[in-house]
């Protein structure tokens, strides 16, 4: 779709530049917050190096059709994820449609075959993952799109891989190249990166965490006033009641937790397939570690407000708050080892010359890092901690903190219940987080899948026994959580059933891949029930071993009575033999029977593992195909692939 209607007011990027007196923008298409975290880094990095004056821009907040008139003495700079199968980010679905579109017209008429954008100067960095069929699709598109359109790249065009994990050092190598493709062309004088603060923060000893108004880490300020209402997304999420929880593992060391919401009278809808996002906390432990290496722990509980000393950035969170609150609720503090541009910054607030020397020798030297801080798993607290040898940084402003570490996500998990069975019921099959850091003594533990854990326990009135479990503080603000509520919200996705019940379908999902396929089975058994006329279902799942993790067991075969020959469960159980078997092993030894269930319109349905299980599921059909049918692997990859266009191949992968 292409718009020629002028932008005007709030959305107008080239009067706010105007304005504000900036010189850069960088804009964002962001799902779960990395290229927004990367837009962050790149605008303070520009002002701290090189004195530039930049704002880092939600790319849907504003309307670009007069990109064409941000003049040549401006750069924008675009972080773009692409996201599932070669789509924008929702952030930048509208930008991206525009901007690609053969039919784009630009504010001053020029059109996109024209070379309206010929004044533009740009960057684009893509983050994408090598193992989706449609890497980066969205940085090259634009990449091409701007080309085309006759603007000026002004600096290398740079993609990082998260399918390779290297998406933190990709970004640092292309933005250092960059930055020297900018002193040289914009003639820039660099300085010592020194911090500017963008948020002021003012403590009031007159306001305790008692006091009306205080933010003590709702959702937003809706729920702090007591006006949270509907519609509940992202950045409104509803405060869900969690009806039971169960392990479903049989063992002394890993846990898998079933967690059931029940979304009440909010009003939220949801369909089988659909994904729900949980806003978790941190840990208590994690708090305390991070609080105590800043030197806050005494004074956690200090009400301060934060306000922007700069037009053109929002204060982050809600305010007057405490730092408790802040660390507990707002940040990533251990969602991942510590990056290099963290601690290099950082070096400026370093409590002894040693420290700092340390620091920057780290955050210089990408094979230390690796071998010193990444590979151990240390979080930006332990990083600190060892880096210092224990002395406290009270010299890092806590407004560098808000500004530099990023902003707690949400999770997403695959619903493993199913609508029709029942619509207000969610459920959640999870993994719980915890393995040994290699060359560490610590564990490392998943923020929201530690917090289910321990959540079960509560419910259960029992005391978290599980070996290195975390502890967190499920009462939540004002004790609102009661150890039963969580805040979450559902994100539609295109993970569905047939609308034909009679359609055959087969299912791959080993580990909790088997999640959305419990509520797809569950469906199909409640249609058989009404009556319904419901094709085979063909489920393959996969595990270490039968008596250890064989998710749903009892339910597989409950259903196999209602659904009779019509359901067919198909195990691989890889640590039960000195061979590994795996689903695709399971499915090639039916090659035959799934070339028919093909011919005859079967979906094909793939769940779990983004990084190795899809690709060798998928190879694998390719070969049963080609075997099958007597094709070659080209040919058998373009069926598989027209199946993809035509949604008979789908797939719901992290
Ligand atoms: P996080 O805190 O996010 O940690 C992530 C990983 O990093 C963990 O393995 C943790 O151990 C490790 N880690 C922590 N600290 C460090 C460190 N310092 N250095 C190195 N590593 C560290 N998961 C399911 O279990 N079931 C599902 O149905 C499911 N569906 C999903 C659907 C979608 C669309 C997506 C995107 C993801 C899905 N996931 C699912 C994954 C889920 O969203 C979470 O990523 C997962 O539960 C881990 O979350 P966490 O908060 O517990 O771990
Ligand atoms: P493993 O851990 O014994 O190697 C759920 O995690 C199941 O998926 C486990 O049985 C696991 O086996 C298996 N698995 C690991 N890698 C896989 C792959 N590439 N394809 C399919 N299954 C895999």
């Amino acid at each position: 779709t292409s718009s020629t209607s002028s932008t005007s007011g709030d959305r107008d990027i080239v009067s706010k530049l105007e304005s504000s007196g900036k010189t850069a923008v960088i804009f964002y298409g962001s799902q779960t917050g990395t290229a927004e975290d990367y837009a962050h880094r790149l605008s303070k990095e520009a002002t701290a190096r090189f004195g530039i004056k930049t704002m880092v821009a939600d790319i849907e907040d504003y309307d670009l059709e007069n990109l064409d008139t941000l003049g040549s003495d401006k750069v924008a700079a675009f972080v773009m994820s692409t996201y599932g199968e070669g789509e924008p980010t929702d952030n930048a679905a509208s930008f991206y449609d525009f901007i690609t579109s053969d039919s784009a017209v630009f504010s001053e008429g020029g059109d996109a075959d024209s070379s309206p954008l010929s004044d533009l100067k740009y960057v684009i960095f893509g983050l994408g993952n090598n193992t989706y069929e449609h890497y980066n699709a969205i940085g090259r598109n634009l990449e091409k799109a701007l080309q085309k359109m006759g603007a000026q790249r002004v600096g290398p065009y740079g993609e990082g891989d998260d399918g390779d994990g290297t998406t933190e050092e990709d970004f640092l190598a292309w933005k250092e190249e960059m930055f020297s493709d900018w002193k040289e062309k914009f003639d820039l004088k660099e300085r010592e990166a020194l911090y500017e603060a963008s948020v002021a923060l003012i403590e009031d000893s007159a306001l305790s965490t008692e006091s009306v108004g205080v933010y003590l880490g709702e959702p937003n300020k809706g729920h702090l006033t007591g006006n949270a209402s509907p519609p509940y997304n992202g950045t409104n999420p509803y405060v869900c009641e969690i009806t039971s929880t169960r392990e479903l593992f049989k063992s002394d060391s890993r846990n898998c937790i079933h967690i059931e919401f029940n979304l009440g009278t909010s009003g939220i809808k949801y369909t089988t397939g659909d994904h729900i996002a949980v806003h978790p906390q941190n840990a208590n432990e994690e708090v305390d570690l991070f609080l105590d290496i800043l030197g806050l722990k005494e004074k956690r509980n200090t009400v301060f407000s934060l306000k922007s000393l700069d037009p053109t950035s929002k204060v982050p969170f809600p305010s007057p708050t405490t730092y408790d609150t802040i660390v507990r609720y707002r940040l990533e503090i251990n969602g991942g080892a510590v990056s290099r541009q963290f601690i290099s910054s950082v070096a400026q607030f370093a409590p002894n010359p040693e420290s700092r020397k340390e620091a920057l020798r780290l955050g210089g030297d990408k094979n230390a890092f690796a071998n010193e801080i990444t590979v151990k798993g240390l979080n930006i607290a332990r990083a600190l901690n060892l880096i210092s040898n224990g002395e406290k940084w009270t010299e890092i402003p806590f407004t560098f903190v808000i500004e530099t570490v990023q902003p707690l996500q949400p999770r997403y998990y695959s619903i493993s219940s199913s609508s029709l069975v029942d619509k207000k019921t969610v459920s959640v099959t999870a993994v719980v987080e915890s393995e040994k850091a290699l060359g560490g003594d610590h564990y490392l533990k998943g923020v929201t899948t530690n917090l289910f854990l321990d959540i079960k326990y509560a419910q259960e009135g029992a005391k978290n026994t599980a070996s290195h479990a975390l502890s967190y503080d499920l009462n939540g603000p004002r004790g609102k959580f009661e150890s039963r509520k969580l805040p979450i919200h559902i994100r539609h996705s295109n993970f569905k059933l047939p609308s034909n019940p009679s359609k055959p379908i087969i299912l791959l999902g080993p580990g909790t891949g088997i999640a959305p396929f419990r509520g797809f089975v569950a469906e199909k058994a409640a249609q058989a029930k009404n009556g319904k006329p419901v094709g085979k279902t063909l489920l393959f799942f996969g595990s270490r071993n039968r008596t250890e993790d064989f998710l749903y067991e009892d339910e597989w075969n409950q259903h196999a009575e209602t659904l009779g020959e019509n359901f067919e469960l198909v195990t691989a159980f890889s640590r039960e033999e000195s061979r590994k078997v795996y689903v695709q092993h399971r499915l090639y030894e039916k090659a035959a029977e799934i070339n028919q269930l093909l011919r005859d319109g079967a979906s094909f349905y793939v769940c779990g593992d983004a990084s190795r299980m899809a690709r060798d599921v998928q190879n694998t059909l390719v070969k049963i195909i080609s075997e099958q049918r007597g094709i070659d692997i080209t040919k058998a990859e373009a069926v598989v692939q027209n199946m993809k266009i035509q949604n008979n191949y789908q797939e719901d992968v992290w």
